[in-house]
C-alpha cells in the first residue's frame, strides 16, 4: 500500500470509528460550523485520543501531499498565525463577534471597539478564517464559528473595554493562554537562531539569558519582569493562563497513577513547589486520611492562606494542610516525608538546577520516601524507546507506521511548549532518558512510570538510590 493510501486509511477508519462512537451516545461528532454546545465539547473531549491518530495522519497528508518548498514556507509563516491570535484577543474579537450573534458584524465596526486599523484587522481575521478560526460570511464581515467561541471569555465587551485587565479572571484560561502565546512569549522566538549560534550565550543554562532576553534587552527572569508594577496586565494574563495548562490535570493526578489512597493513615505528603496547592486540594479532597504541607514562595504561600479558607475551609485549621514559604534551593525542612511531589517544577529548571532541587529532596529522605514527578515527558520520535523504555510502566503503544509512533503526542503542544521553554527561561521538556540521568544525578532512581493520556503530565515513581 502507498503511503497516500495509507494514510487516507487511517483518516477514513478513524473518522468512521468517531462517527460510530459519537452516534453511540445519540450524537453527531461537531464540525467547525456547528453551534457551540457543552455536550459537543464534552464528545470532543472524551473522543480525543481516538482522534488523535486521524489528526497525526491528517497532518502527514498534507506533508506528504504538498510539495517540499512550499510545506516548508508554509510551516515558516506559522508565527504570524500565533501572533494574529493574540491581536484578535487583544481586539476581543471573539466575545465581539459573539454579541453581533449569528449575523456576524463588518470588520469596520469591529475594530472600532479597540480603534484598530480595520483594513489590518479586516486581513488577520482572513488569514485566521483560512485556518478555520472565525468565518467570512461575507467580503468583510466575520462571525464567530465553533473554533473561535473558544476564546471568548463571556464577558459583556463593554466591561471588558472598561478594564482589559480584568478580562481573563473567573474564565478556563483559554484565551489568556493563546494571548501569552501569541504576543508574550513570542517574543524569544525570532532571536532564537541568533541566541543559540552565539558562543557567548547558546550554551547558557541560565534562566535569565535566554533568547527572550536578548529580544526584551533584559537580564530579569520572565518571572522578575512581570513581577514589576509596569507589568501587571502580563502577570495577571500568566496567572490566568495556567489554569489552560493544569485544570484538567488535578482530578487524574488524584485518582490514577501513584495510590495515594495506599498510604497509610496520617502519612505525611509534601508538594514541594506547590504553588498555591492546587494539586493538594484535588488530593485532599480524595484522601482526606493523609497529612499534606504545601510549600512554595513566601508570597505565593501566603496567597494560598486566603485560597484555602475559601475554597476548601477547614483544611489548613484541622491540620490536614500546612501552606509553608519555603525555598527549594534551600534544605528541606520536612524530614519524614513519606511522599515528596514536584508537578510541573523540573520543566521550570534546566537540568543544574533541576539537579539541586531533586537533590535537596534526596538528603531529606527516608529510605522509604517515594518522589513523585509529575511533568511532560516527550516521547523520541524514533520507535527505539531507548534504554529507559524497559522500566515498568514507560512502554507505550505505537501507531503502525507509515504514521508516526506516538500520534497524540505528535499533534499535541508538548515539542511547542518544550521550545517555548528553551525561549523563555533556558528550561525544558524532558524525554524519559533524560529524566532518568537527572534523577540518578540527584540520588533518585526512577522506578515506575504512570502513563497518561497526552497532554496530561507523566508521574514517575521514584526511591532513593
Ligand atoms: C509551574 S508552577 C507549578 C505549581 C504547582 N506545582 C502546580 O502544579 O500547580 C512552578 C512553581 O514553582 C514555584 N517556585 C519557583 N521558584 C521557587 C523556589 N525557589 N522555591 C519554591 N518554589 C518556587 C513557583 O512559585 C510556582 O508556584
Amino acid at each position: 500500500m502507498s503511503t497516500l493510501d495509507a494514510l487516507v486509511a487511517v483518516i477514513t477508519a478513524g473518522v468512521h470509528d468517531i462517527q460510530a462512537a459519537a452516534a453511540a451516545r445519540g450524537a453527531s461528532y461537531p464540525g467547525t460550523d456547528a453551534p457551540p454546545s457543552a455536550a459537543g465539547d464534552a464528545l470532543q473531549a472524551d473522543l480525543a485520543a481516538r482522534a488523535a491518530p486521524v489528526v497525526a495522519a491528517a497532518w502527514q497528508l498534507v506533508a506528504t501531499l504538498q510539495h517540499p518548498q512550499s510545506y516548508l514556507l508554509d510551516l515558516s509563516f506559522l508565527a504570524h498565525l500565533s501572533s494574529c491570535l493574540a491581536v484578535a484577543e487583544a481586539a476581543y474579537v471573539p466575545d465581539v463577534l459573539r454579541e453581533a450573534g449569528e449575523k456576524g458584524l463588518h470588520v469596520r465596526e469591529i475594530a472600532a471597539v479597540r480603534n484598530v486599523d480595520a483594513g489590518k484587522l479586516e486581513r488577520i481575521l482572513r488569514y485566521l478564517a483560512s485556518r478555520h478560526v472565525f468565518e467570512e460570511v461575507s467580503p468583510e464581515v466575520f462571525r464567530n464559528n465553533r473554533v473561535s467561541v473558544a476564546l471568548c471569555t463571556d464577558k459583556p465587551v463593554e466591561e471588558m473595554v472598561k478594564s482589559p485587565i480584568d478580562r481573563w479572571d473567573g474564565t478556563n484560561g483559554v484565551a489568556a493562554l493563546v494571548s501569552l502565546n501569541g504576543a508574550d512569549n513570542q517574543r524569544g522566538a525570532a532571536w532564537l537562531a541568533e541566541h543559540l549560534l552565539d558562543p557567548a550565550t547558546g550554551h547558557s543554562q541560565e534562566p535569565n539569558e535566554a533568547a527572550w532576553q536578548r529580544a526584551m534587552r533584559t537580564r530579569l527572569t520572565t518571572f522578575e519582569w512581570m513581577e514589576q508594577p509596569a507589568h501587571a496586565l502580563h502577570l495577571r494574563k500568566f496567572g490566568n493562563a495556567m489554569r489552560a495548562t493544569t485544570s484538567a490535570d488535578e482530578r487524574a493526578a488524584a485518582t490514577r497513577g501513584f495510590a495515594w489512597g495506599a498510604l497509610p493513615a496520617g502519612a505525611r505528603v509534601v508538594d514541594v513547589g506547590g504553588g498555591v496547592g492546587n494539586l493538594t486540594m484535588a488530593l485532599a479532597r480524595e484522601h482526606p486520611h493523609l497529612r499534606y504541607v504545601v510549600q512554595d514562595r513566601h508570597a505565593v504561600a501566603q496567597e494560598a492562606e486566603q485560597l484555602w479558607q475559601a475554597r476548601m475551609p477547614g483544611f489548613v485549621e484541622n491540620g490536614t494542610v500546612t501552606l509553608q514559604g519555603h525555598d527549594f534551593f534551600a534544605e528541606q525542612p520536612v524530614k519524614d516525608a513519606d511522599v515528596f511531589v514536584v508537578r510541573y517544577v523540573t520543566h521550570n529548571w534546566a537540568d543544574k538546577y533541576a539537579t539541586q532541587i531533586l537533590a535537596r529532596l534526596r538528603a531529606a529522605a527516608q529510605p522509604r520516601t517515594k518522589l513523585v514527578v509529575i511533568d511532560v515527558v516527550a516521547d523520541y520520535m524514533s520507535r527505539d524507546g531507548g534504554a529507559a523504555a524497559d522500566i515498568p510502566g514507560a512502554a507505550k503503544p505505537q501507531a503502525p507506521a507509515p504514521l508516526l509512533p506516538y500520534p497524540d503526542s505528535a499533534t499535541s503542544w508538548t515539542y511547542g511548549m518544550d521550545i517555548c521553554m528553551m525561549t523563555l527561561t533556558n528550561c525544558q521538556e524532558r524525554t524519559l532518558g533524560h529524566f532518568v540521568e537527572l534523577l540518578k544525578g540527584a540520588g533518585w532512581k526512577l522506578d515506575r512510570v504512570c502513563r497518561f493520556e497526552s497532554p496530561l503530565p507523566q508521574q514517575l515513581i521514584c526511591s532513593p538510590l
